[in-house]
């Protein structure tokens, strides 16, 4: 997801009875569903996960304009240019939203920044492929944000109260990213043979790296275990994957493209689709580094980071005249 692989530092779930007062406290309060906040007690595990967590999740949020920029000066129409821009101005928002909940427990924004320019700290594995056509940008909002939604609805009702208020907000904007990039793909699934070729061409590319989206099957992960008893994490990978499918597949259907998977299968008994298996060698790759984009969004995060110094350096030299100026001001009244 945007958050993928969270390491929650646990060797195994406590029980209650292996706790510490104050550790049964907070659990308690958990389990009853009340929100922890910034200010109150936490153990240090819960409190490093998501800084982990909400730290990717807020630099997926950032790396994620970098593919969909690509196309701002391409959109076919001045109406498609609007929308984008305003779609990728969401995403930075979300990025912020995210790093100053980040920043409520205990860490500064630089520290968390130069963690992900450093390579430290990863984003979502979808932003290292390339959008290569117009339809990638359709297919990235139909299947990307709304795999997006499908993770982030949930989390809505996560145990840290900052975490998840904003996660209110970004819910709202990526429903509307959603719909965007369906509808541009319906454009597309609605026009000329090569604009067809095009659309089917992109979910063709996109659809098994945004199944990957979800992580690994984590049936038996006790890191996953532990943010469950958290409520950092409310459902499992394979839960969501199998959500996305289901919810997916119809709207393909719908827009008379194939999804690239000929296993793909309506299971009566179930009532959810069967599908492939997914290549995690592929996800693995691409996790490490080596995925086709991600030297190159790294180097255009660290570049940004470069190129804005003199900018940093201003509100800074500004601030410090400005804090000199009113001391000044408060020894002379
Ligand atoms: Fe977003
Ligand atoms: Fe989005």
């Amino acid at each position: 997801m945007y958050a993928q692989m969270i390491d929650t530092g646990m060797k195994r779930v406590q029980g209650l009875d292996e706790m510490s007062a104050e550790e049964r406290t907070f659990q308690e309060r958990i389990d009853a569903g009340i929100k922890i906040e910034a200010k109150d007690w936490m153990p240090d595990g819960y409190r490093r996960t998501l800084v982990r967590q909400i730290s990717q999740h807020a630099h997926s949020e950032i790396v994620g304009q970098l593919p969909e920029g690509n196309w701002v000066t391409r959109a076919p129409t001045l109406k498609r240019k609007a929308i984008l821009l305003a779609k990728i101005q969401d995403e930075a928002g979300h990025g912020l939203y995210l790093y100053s909940a980040a920043e409520t427990l205990g860490v500064t924004r630089d520290q968390v920044y130069g963690d992900l320019l450093s390579g430290k700290v990863k984003y979502s594995s979808i932003f290292n492929y390339p959008t290569t056509s117009w339809a990638d940008i359709g297919t990235i909002g139909w299947l990307v944000d709304g795999a997006a939604i499908m993770n982030q609805i949930p989390l809505c009702r996560c145990s840290y109260g900052p975490y998840a208020r904003a996660m209110v907000r970004v819910c709202k904007e990526e429903s509307f990213h959603q719909r965007q990039g369906y509808d541009i793909v319906m454009a597309l699934a609605c026009g000329t043979i090569e604009q067809r070729r095009m659309a089917q061409d992109a979910l063709n590319r996109w659809w098994w790296p945004a199944l990957m989206m979800f992580g690994p099957p984590d049936g038996d992960s006790v890191h996953s275990a532990q943010s469950a008893q958290w409520k950092i994490k409310l459902l499992s990978n394979d839960e969501l994957r199998q959500k996305f499918v289901d919810q997916t597949v119809p709207q393909a259907e719908y827009l008379g493209l194939t999804v690239p998977d000929p296993e793909l299968k309506w299971n009566e008994d179930t009532g959810h689709y069967d599908f492939g298996a997914i290549d995690w060698q592929e996800f693995r790759d691409v996790v490490a580094g080596n995925g086709p984009c991600n030297r190159d969004r790294l180097r255009t995060r660290v570049q940004a980071w470069d190129d804005g110094a003199w900018f940093r350096d201003g509100l800074l030299a500004h601030a410090q005249k400005r804090a000199q100026a009113q001391a000044a001001a408060a020894r002379a009244a």
